[in-house]
């Protein structure tokens, strides 16, 4: 089925073309991105695969506009990222992206209800009530409501990492970004994190772009992109 070119950003929350980097130490130049295209629908569920050292976290970096890429265009939602300054980013990061990591980056001091507010506390510089509502349901929503006023130092590896995906869903982006979210936990809280990723991106329509090195993952995925030697492969689904 054919669509026009204003149907097409519509239906894409990413669109990635020619993105390339090159990390340059001393006279040693790595080029680890060789021309990545990409494109990602609302609401897709997609697996990033590829073997260690392949440019998994560096794509995901440049995708989340905390790393700039030596050549190529990304843009978010309709935004072609590349052209704005370091402020403007700040503040697209904030409100288009959500971010989870392997290490899940919680602030330490905070309760887990603080954490989860704080992408949005960013945005009106004090907790809003609104903003400690959707905390709550979202902390409820990933099971850990009974722990919301828990330091974040106090909870298990599991619930980090749901405290984690509950913050990246705080501002209701439409693309969150998920680098090994589940490399540091056991297979039964991975199987559970993963369905919970999956309901989550089912219900507020969210795309998801996790990285794994997981097949049994990827299996769980629509959709799997593998990067080759500095591009995308995409693989049969
Ligand atoms: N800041 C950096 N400076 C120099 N080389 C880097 C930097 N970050 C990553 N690399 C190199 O880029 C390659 C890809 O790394 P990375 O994106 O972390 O891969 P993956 O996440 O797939 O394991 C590796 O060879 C790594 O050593
Ligand atoms: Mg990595």
């Amino acid at each position: 089925m054919s669509r026009d070119a204003g149907g097409a950003a519509d239906r894409l929350v990413l669109r990635a073309r020619g993105v390339e980097k090159t990390f340059v130490d001393g006279d040693v130049s790595t080029h680890v991105l060789r021309g990545i295209d990409l494109d990602l629908e609302r609401a897709a569920f997609v697996a990033l695969m590829g073997p260690s050292g392949s440019g998994k976290s560096t794509l995901l970096s440049i995708l989340g506009t905390l790393l700039r890429p030596s050549a190529g265009e990304v843009a978010i939602a309709g935004e072609n990222v590349i052209g704005l300054s370091e402020t403007r980013l700040t503040a697209f990061r904030n409100r288009t992206l959500g971010f989870v990591f392997q290490y899940h980056h919680l602030l330490p001091d905070f309760t887990a209800l603080e954490n989860v507010i704080f992408p949005s506390f960013v945005i009106h510089g004090r907790e809003t009530a609104a903003a400690r509502k959707r905390g709550l349901a979202l902390l409820d929503r990933v099971g850990l409501s009974a722990r919301a006023r828990y330091r974040s130092t106090k909870l298990s590896g599991g619930q980090k990492q749901r405290v984690a995906v509950a913050r990246a869903l705080m501002n209701r982006p439409p693309l969150v970004l998920a680098d090994e979210p589940t490399g540091n936990l056991d297979r039964e809280t991975t199987w559970r994190l993963v369905d919970l990723l999956k309901e989550v991106a089912d219900e507020q329509g969210t795309t998801f772009l996790i990285s794994t090195h997981d097949a049994e993952i990827a299996a769980r995925c629509d959709r799997t992109v593998n990067v080759v030697d500095g591009r995308i492969e995409e693989a049969p689904s």
